[in-house]
């Protein structure tokens, strides 16, 4: 029993990497990678897909200026592809509660901080690691949590703390939480998967 995946990407990618070398490492249990939804035509996160040979498509506000008819669009995407569990990986768009209620407690997000330390509105990408030095807190890491209508709300799935250390300055501080990131979210989606997989296969 297969559990269809769709990664919604706005950047890098480097989750949606972890995310491809963990099902080939057989290390995403029942999950499948079937789509890639990107929100930025010039996302790296496309050509890792296109290497991958997974089909992937752009819904972004250059071709989907206004929000409902985007959230709308991303919504038909995920159902076309049969998706049974969505995966925001640096996604940077806030979806409507339209595709959250639609997908609840089957949509996952990566955030790079210690929630509920160092997040929800406006705070994502080096301004959590600025925030993190500027609070003198000696830890942060990185958070997988299930998506509700609130901004990095939803209930924790898994978390890994790393230190932070003397002298750090955002960019190393980052470079730290996003080496658990790919820790994390792979283990967190494999397990998720294999939730739903009991849940179809009662
Ligand atoms: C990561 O820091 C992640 O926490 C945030 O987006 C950043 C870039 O991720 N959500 P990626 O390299 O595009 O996966």
């Amino acid at each position: 029993m297969t559990i269809r995946i769709s990664v919604l990407v706005s950047g890098g990618g480097s989750n949606l990497q972890a995310l491809l070398d963990a099902q080939d490492a057989g290390a995403l249990g029942p999950g499948r990678i079937v789509q890639v939804v990107s929100g930025n035509k010039n996302a790296y996160a496309l050509v890792r897909a296109k290497e991958h040979g997974i089909p992937a498509i752009v819904i972004d506000k250059e071709n989907w200026p206004d929000p409902a008819d985007r959230n709308r669009a991303i919504l038909s995407a995920l159902r076309a592809a049969a998706t049974d569990l969505v995966v925001l990986a640096g996604y940077m768009n806030v979806l409507s509660p339209e595709v959250v209620q639609a997908y609840r407690g089957r949509m996952v997000n990566i955030h790079p901080a210690l929630i509920p330390r160092h997040c929800g509105m406006g705070m994502y990408g080096m301004r959590v690691h600025r925030a993190v030095l500027e609070s003198g807190d000696a830890e942060s890491g990185a958070t997988v949590h299930l998506v509700d209508e609130g901004v990095d709300t939803g209930r924790i799935l898994r978390q890994e703390a790393v230190p932070v250390m003397p002298g750090d300055s955002p960019e190393s501080l980052a470079a730290r939480v996003l080496a658990a990131e790919h820790r994390i979210l792979p283990q967190a989606v494999a397990a998720l998967a294999e939730a739903l997989e009991a849940t179809k296969n009662p």
